[in-house]
């Protein structure tokens, strides 16, 4: 970026002072830069190159190449679950042409203390709309994680687009647990109980992370025990009011689309892909569930065809039912244009009887084998922009990041594996205002970590009528 625009950039902001009230200068200016970095990300991104995050002297980071035994373990469950949406998919997923790499990141007293908590696992996907980021890149949030949830955290990389298409970074997620569940002898550490492993992420890492958990379902395979997703990502059909709503616009960072550079072999080559991908899905004339707005716009995502947009593992939010999931901790921003897809989702999973929406991808409820309601948390932060975790001076940070913490230490701490005895309403933080339900607790956090009820607005999003829909507005 040139030195004269950042300089104008921060100056404009800095003049016109905080668009919300509660947001100190500071705050202000940092949600201001991350924006002006985020509207101009085109791909291939040259931010890549930068140097990852500096290591703490308290933090021990082991790097992994994981061995291909997982991912091919993986494409044989995604082959089985998938077969009926292979017609929509670009095949070259199963080719991979790297390795996957993970880390582990853990604190050094942890390690070194006589009774060291690190017993549990919190296995994370980071964010970056499935097209840039990596474990290196998060490490500012896996050291926190770490910290606060005294786990040993597992931070892999994902195959990314537009050079892979779903389901990559799906079969890399879903071989990372493989890994941990089963490792081979030399790995340096014994097999983890599922139950000690929470998957979480933030962002396109967070809509990964449910996707991972339903994939798990579905597939058979065992549960870990829980999940915790901040400002997911989960409706690639971007059809929820708040993605559009101008006021969200003026104040969360994240902007409609990432676009490719054109002219330049990514460029050449993604255009390529997407012509032998919609020639074969022509050919195929597939049958899957979907909405006709979905063909009547161009290509929507650089991760999917259009005609792969409802796939649960892609949109989560619009899977037939979220039921008899591991327990969820959704936070999300008030003012964030993610907001109501993480809502709709968390009351979705809590009670799938009552949320069977959209209706065409729910038309086979009755027949779901998954209609118990997923024990939820889900925190909606006043006045918070997409992932403000990342803003670790600010208080609502510190609160959101603690109550992760709280969470991953409480589902892991479980005796038996009986998932089904975590009691929601144990949460210290739920004060007597806020209504509960054995599934599910929602509420607003304040900015000053205060618990409040959910509102009006809140619940808007749950009566939208054009739910899964995509609006005219993503072109
Ligand atoms: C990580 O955090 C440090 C200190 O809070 C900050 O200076 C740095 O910019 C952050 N890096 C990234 C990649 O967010
Ligand atoms: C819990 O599950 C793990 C892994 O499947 C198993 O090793 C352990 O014995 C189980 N614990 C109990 C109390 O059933
Ligand atoms: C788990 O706990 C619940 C509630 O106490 C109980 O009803 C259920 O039978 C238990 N399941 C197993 C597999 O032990
Ligand atoms: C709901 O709460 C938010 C945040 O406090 C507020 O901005 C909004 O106006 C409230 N809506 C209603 C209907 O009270």
């Amino acid at each position: 970026m040139s030195l004269s625009l950042l300089f104008t950039t921060v100056f404009k902001h800095f003049t016109e002072g905080p668009p919300v009230k509660s947001w100190s200068l500071k705050f202000h200016l940092a949600v201001a830069m991350i924006k002006y970095n985020i509207n101009i990300w085109i791909l291939p991104n040259e931010k890549q190159i930068e140097e990852p995050v500096k290591t703490p002297p308290n933090i021990i980071i082991k790097e992994v190449i994981l061995d291909e035994q997982y991912r091919q373990k993986s494409i044989l469950h995604l082959e089985k679950v998938l077969k009926k949406y292979e017609d929509v998919l670009d095949e070259k997923w199963k080719e991979p042409k790297d390795r996957i790499y993970g880390e582990w990141v853990y604190m050094k007293e942890e390690e070194e203390s006589e009774n060291n908590e690190m017993d549990k696992v919190v296995l994370h996907l980071h964010g970056g709309a499935y097209c840039i980021g990596s474990a290196k890149f998060s490490r500012n949030f896996t050291f926190e994680y770490a910290k606060h949830a005294k786990a040993r955290v597992f931070s892999t990389d994902y195959r990314l687009a537009p050079q892979n298409q779903f389901p990559a970074s799906l079969c890399d997620s879903v071989a990372a647990y493989l890994y941990l569940i089963n490792p081979e002898s030399d790995a340096g550490f014994k097999p983890i109980n599922p139950k000690r492993i929470v998957i979480m992420g933030e962002s396109a890492g967070g809509g990964l992370t449910l996707a991972t958990l339903l994939f798990l379902r579905d597939a058979g395979l065992p549960l870990p025990g829980g999940a915790v997703v901040l400002s997911p990502w989960v409706d690639l059909t971007h059809s929820m009011p708040s993605f559009w709503d101008p006021e969200f616009k003026k104040v969360d960072i994240i902007g409609e689309r990432i676009n490719i550079r054109p002219s330049t072999p990514l460029a050449d080559e993604f255009i390529a892909n997407t012509k032998t991908l919609s020639d074969k899905i022509a050919q195929k004339k597939p049958n899957i569930v979907g909405h006709p707005s979905f063909t009547e716009v161009p290509r929507v995502q650089l991760y999917c065809a259009n005609e792969a947009l409802a796939i649960p593992y892609v949109s989560p939010m619009l899977a037939e039912s979220l039921g008899d999931l591991p327990p969820i901790l959704c936070q999300t921003g008030g003012l964030e244009r993610l907001r109501d897809e993480a809502i709709l989702f968390s009351h979705k999973a809590a009670h799938p009887h009552e949320y069977q929406v959209p209706s065409y991808a729910t038309k086979n409820f009755e027949k779901s084998p998954f209609k118990n309601p997923t024990k939820v948390i889900l925190e909606v932060y006043d006045d918070m922009p997409h992932v403000w975790h990342m803003y670790l001076f600010s208080k609502p940070s510190q609160v959101a990041i603690e109550r992760c913490g709280d969470f991953i230490k409480r589902v892991t701490s479980i005796e038996d594996n009986n998932t089904s005895i975590i009691d929601l309403t144990k949460e210290d933080v739920v004060s007597p205002s806020i209504s509960i339900s054995p599934s599910f607790i929602a509420m607003r956090v304040s900015v000053d970590g205060e618990n409040k009820e959910l509102n009006e607005t809140d619940r808007d999003c749950l009566k939208w009528d054009k739910i899964g829909i995509v609006p005219k507005e993503v072109i």
